[in-house]
């Protein structure tokens, strides 16, 4: 028996559940310290009413022996796959129902994605990034290249024609940069991609806080690009579940390699490992598409750029720089008077109690930068703002 020792060149645990438990201990030997949770991406408001009213209308379906159902079919029912369509075909862009894979969420995607590509594919991956698309390649033991994301680029790495690569992460808004690219900027991707016959595995989970002008929400917008990309998307984010689990996964048709269409390999595996989401979280997701359930994250989303706003306008106060906080829900800071970002998590941790990310986590380049996200309570975002107020103007 041999166990796959790809595992062992990993870090002991994920960074989030790392700083869960740094944080975890600190609250323990601190109950009377007011802890201030700014580090995992978690959204703290409720579901929109229009998600809940179609989930209990579901629930009371299961109960009901001729409305009941059993496993549905695992890549989604139509009714939220033709919602997805509607979501797309708004902005220009036109799916078919069956290149619509729905799942528990972009993070299990993105993972699971690489069971159809080959151990010997070279991944190029950002730095910094989201880690699990590092982690999830280097437990299959694949080449990783980073392509740097720097003060210098805007954090928006460009193509480079000597990188040799199979796979390319983007992510856009980025985590944990914020950074956003445009449809011209990514049609250069595109271009590199089809060139090399490369594959783009493109996570677009933060797409709803695209608010500017010009800046993509899609690959898809860019032409040629379901020849060569593969898009993730979550309603985390766009939606509040977090804890419901609800994503989707786009993967084209006119996606093919090697004669082999992508679309029938990740069918093929999806049918195999997994059973589909259920019945009641699919109708609560299909209602996030509804006229009412539009309008009604919107203003969830509108509370969270308030956020970003806040914080943004404490850290321009301060003279601090970073990046993010438009367009998106994470402000990237640099480090004030730190060159190690876990320094300085734990000294914002124990001086300020405010938690947030260290830009280490996400890669070399984010060594000395933090990631703040907006996604805690208006309450705690202010009362956060003014703890760093104090802290940095001594
Ligand atoms: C984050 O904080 O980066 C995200 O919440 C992680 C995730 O979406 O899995």
């Amino acid at each position: 028996m041999n166990l796959n020792t790809n595992y062992l060149k990993l870090n002991e645990s994920y960074l989030f559940s790392t700083i869960a438990k740094k944080v975890n201990a600190y609250a323990e030997a601190h109950p009377d310290k007011k802890i201030l949770r700014m580090g995992i991406g978690d959204v703290t408001l409720p579901l929109a009413p229009a998600v809940v009213t179609a989930m209990q209308r579901a629930a009371g379906e299961m109960g009901v022996k001729e409305s009941f159902r059993g496993y549905g079919p695992e890549q989604g029912y139509p009714f939220l796959k033709n919602a997805i369509r509607g979501y797309y075909a708004a902005r220009g862009i036109s799916l078919e129902e069956d290149e619509i894979f729905v799942s528990d969420g972009a993070k299990s995607d993105v993972g699971n994605i690489l069971d159809i590509f080959a151990r010997e594919n070279t991944v190029l991956v950002p730095d910094p990034v989201y880690p699990v698309y590092v982690d999830t390649n280097v437990m299959a033991g694949r080449k990783i290249l980073y392509a740097d994301a720097t003060e210098k680029n805007g954090f928006l790495p460009m193509p480079d024609e000597n990188a040799d690569a199979d796979i390319i992460y983007i992510c856009s808004p980025n985590n944990p940069t914020g950074a956003a690219y445009s449809a011209e900027q990514l049609a250069e991707w595109v271009a590199y991609a089809r060139k090399r016959g490369a594959v783009i595995l493109y996570d677009a989970a933060y797409e709803a806080f695209v608010a500017e002008k010009g800046l993509a929400r899609s690959i898809f917008e860019v032409e040629g690009a379901k020849e060569c990309a593969i898009e993730f998307c979550s309603l985390s984010k766009t939606a509040g579940f977090t804890g419901t689990r609800c994503g989707y996964t786009v993967v084209p048709r006119a996606l093919v390699r090697g004669g082999v269409s992508l679309n029938k390999l990740w069918l093929r595996r999806q049918t195999t490992k997994f059973n589909g989401v259920s019945y009641i979280v699919q109708r609560g997701a299909e209602a996030v598409f509804t006229e009412e359930g539009m309008a009604q994250i919107q203003e969830n989303l509108a509370v969270y750029r308030r956020n970003a706003a806040v914080l943004s306008a404490c850290l321009d106060a301060l003279g601090i720089f970073y990046t993010g906080g438009r367009n998106s829900p994470y402000i990237w800071l640099k480090c004030p008077g730190f060159a190690d970002s876990w320094k300085f998590f734990d000294y914002l941790l124990e001086e300020a109690n405010v938690v947030g990310t260290p830009g280490s986590g996400f890669g070399k380049n984010g060594e000395g930068f933090f990631r703040l996200t907006a996604f805690a309570s208006e309450e705690a975002t202010a009362e956060a703002a003014e703890r760093l107020k104090i802290l940095f103007s001594k």
